[in-house]
């Protein structure tokens, strides 16, 4: 039996129903009992744990085969990210106490680097694990393609595209999510010893420019694209609620200034097949757009 935690997000459903589909016992470790049902219909067990519920995540690990662990994004973090320590904690208890077979922990490209960020949260997830004495293995993709999600609307209702990822014609390493699962589930199927890492990006690097182009063709009008300033993304983020935008910003940084990238050579990245226009176009018809 796998268990797996954030079943209910966008990674971990498809890593379940990957599963599912080879044959696999699952079980579905959620917060929220309302969302249990869909995943008892597909046979599913089902363990209810918050993230930070050491005691609840013992139980749901405790028998498992192979686990699949992520942290849930947190883009407004406490100072020192208190609260991805308190999940890392809980999390690392309840994996030492329930000593499944093997661990898979999605992390992040960029987990190794040096300068603290908004992904600093995975490489604290990554450090406590070194010290589980079971097989871990982590996953690092690079930015998923479905972060596209947040600019449909605007695209499609005013035909801009706000550019964070700058300059705008810089290619930036990219992943669908259909393929970060499919990577996830086939480590959870194989059985190795000590930790290993791996690196996930799609077929080919995308720039702003290609998804403002791709849009367009899409949604049948013209897309541009808009770099925000960065002079602006202090004020933009705090009048849009977040109280800690430093770590989101250092993240954006990362990857404009290229110091958020994968630690292995090119030759050794996994290169999945999903690009960017097929995950544009599931958005586009997901969106009614
Ligand atoms: N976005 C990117 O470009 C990118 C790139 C590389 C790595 N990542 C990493 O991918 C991870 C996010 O994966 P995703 O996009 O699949 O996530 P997602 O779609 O946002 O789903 C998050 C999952 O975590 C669950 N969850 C949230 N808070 C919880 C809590 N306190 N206790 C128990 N469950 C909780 C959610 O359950 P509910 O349904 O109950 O909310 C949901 O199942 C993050 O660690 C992020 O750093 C992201």
């Amino acid at each position: 039996m796998h268990a797996i935690t954030g079943i209910t997000g966008q990674v971990g459903s498809q890593v379940a129903k990957e599963l599912l589909s080879s044959g696999h016992q699952i079980r579905a470790v959620l917060r929220d009992e309302r969302k249990a049902r869909a995943w008892r219909e597909l046979g599913c067990e089902i363990a209810l744990a918050a993230m930070n519920d050491a005691a609840a995540l013992t139980r749901a690990f405790t028998g498992a085969e192979a686990v699949f662990v992520l942290l849930p994004a947190n883009f407004d973090p406490s100072p020192g990210f208190t609260e991805t320590k308190g999940i890392v904690e809980a999390l690392f208890t309840a994996l030492s106490a329930a000593r499944p077979g093997r661990v898979v922990a999605l992390s992040t490209i960029g987990a190794q680097a040096a300068q603290e960020n908004l992904l600093s949260q995975l490489q604290i997830m990554e450090r406590r694990f070194e010290d589980l004495s079971l097989p871990v293995a982590f996953l690092r993709p690079a930015w998923f393609m479905e972060n596209a999600a947040w600019d449909i609307a605007g695209a499609k209702e005013l035909g801009v595209l706000p550019a964070f990822l700058q300059p705008v014609d810089k290619p930036v390493p990219m992943v669908a999510t259909r393929d970060v699962a499919a990577a996830a589930a086939q480590m959870l199927e194989q059985e190795w010893s000590g930790r290993k890492v791996l690196e996930l990006e799609g077929p080919h690097r995308v720039t702003p420019s290609e998804i403002a182009l791709t849009l367009s063709s899409l949604l049948r009008r013209d897309v541009q694209t808009q770099p925000v300033p960065r002079s602006t993304w202090e004020t933009l983020f705090r009048s849009q609620g977040m109280k800690n935008p430093g770590p989101r910003i250092r993240m954006l940084d990362g990857f404009n200034e290229g110091w958020l990238e994968f630690a292995s050579k090119p030759e050794h990245i996994r290169k999945g097949p999903t690009s960017i226009s097929t995950v544009l176009r599931s958005l586009v018809e997901q969106s009614g757009c």
